[in-house]
């Protein structure tokens, strides 16, 4: 999506008071040299799904803390955003103590514009390699399609490539183990509305249930994963999905001088210093989630939270911290946005952790 189109969306968003997080061109990250995997693992599929599939509830309490491996394979091309995934990030991960990470994957620029659609080989064997670099490693992962912008702008026109990509992912990891899961969609936005959504999610799910009939599926709402989205989300009947939301509320605070949110420069400056209105307006919002889940009988994942580097860290730490905590306590499972770049828990340059927020996230024992 351009920049000013983002821009208008974003105020359209934020007059409504919902979560615009995704779905944008990027400005400015720290490039990082363009390092290629030193090695290719063997393919790591360790259990295969059982015939009854893995109860939602308890996967969901393994996928507990989580991180994004964002601006990386959801770059039009993965570097170019200044994130190239390496092996030891993963190792970072896990020896850290996180449980799962969610990548976040642009298949619509790996595939071919015409059908049957396909996806480029050198593609799949490159998300092979980080999928099981996580597995290998214990961490759960969620692999979603993200940022296919065009269907964002016109759904009907790239409804059949967007099943067809999922026939494909889905055929291809068929016979991975049950801790890999399916994200449909991130961030349905724009002509996607709800209906429209709605639709494609039943048939997108009916297409991954042709080749994977138990695995969990992540699916979120339309309006950008918002908590308010929640109210309209429908799918078919199916007893293998986590329902997730994203949260970065107050969004002037967690995107202040973000570059892909127009007019952000103006909230520079703004902090969160955990006042009872601050606090009250996310355990509002997480009760909210809380019981639309416990209505409908779904486990929820925050699949993305987080608050941009330009502001200050005491705020940003405070902030991740009482989100992360507030999700626990309500019983989601979540994944901070995002490892080593704008929003980054590690800093690539220093080779080091960003200590509070990765002591925000998972604090030390006491
Ligand atoms: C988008 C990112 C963005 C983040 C926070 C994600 O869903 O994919 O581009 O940085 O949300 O806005």
């Amino acid at each position: 999506m351009l920049k000013e189109q983002r821009g208008v969306l974003m105020i359209v968003l934020m007059l409504s008071l919902t979560v615009c997080a995704g779905g944008c061109s990027k400005a400015a990250e720290t490039p990082l040299p363009e390092t290629p995997p030193t090695s290719i693992p063997t393919p790591a599929p360790t259990s295969a799904l059982t015939s009854s599939g893995v109860d939602p509830f308890e996967q969901n309490v393994r996928l507990g803390r989580g991180v994004n491996l964002g601006n990386a394979l959801e770059a039009p091309r993965e570097g170019e955003w200044g994130v190239t995934l390496k092996e030891e990030y993963f190792q970072l991960i896990q020896d850290a103590g996180f449980d799962a990470v969610r990548i976040p994957i642009r298949w619509s620029a790996h595939a071919d514009s015409a059908a049957p659609y396909t996806i480029e080989p050198s593609f799949f064997e490159r998300v092979d390699w980080a999928v099981n670099q996580a597995l290998s490693r214990d961490l759960l992962v969620v692999l979603n399609v993200h940022h296919y912008e065009e269907i964002m702008l016109r759904p009907k026109e790239h409804r059949e490539r967007f099943l067809a990509l999922w026939a494909q992912i889905a055929d291809h990891y068929k016979a991975y183990p049950a801790d890999l899961l399916f994200e449909v969609l991130n961030e349905p936005n724009g002509a996607l509305t709800a209906g429209a959504w709605n639709s494609l999610l039943k048939e997108a799910l009916q297409a991954i249930r042709q080749t994977n009939p138990e695995r969990n599926v992540v699916v979120g709402p339309a309006n950008w994963n918002s908590i308010d989205g929640l109210g309209s989300l429908e799918f078919p009947e199916d007893a293998h999905v986590i329902v997730t939301v994203h949260y970065y509320l107050p969004f002037q605070f967690t995107h202040q001088g973000a570059e892909w949110a127009d007019g952000s420069d103006a909230w520079l400056g703004t902090t969160w210093q955990g006042t009872s209105s601050e606090t009250q307006a996310v355990t509002r919002d997480l009760d909210r989630a809380a019981a639309w889940g416990k209505a409908n009988h779904r486990a929820l994942y925050v699949g993305e939270f987080g608050a941009y580097s330009k502001a200050d860290m005491d705020s940003r730490a405070r902030w991740t911290d009482f989100v992360a905590r507030q999700a626990e306590e309500r019983g989601m499972s979540w994944a901070y946005w995002e490892f080593c770049a704008g929003f980054g828990v590690y800093d690539p340059s220093a080779h080091a952790w960003n200590r509070p927020i990765l002591e925000a996230l998972l604090p030390p024992a006491q």
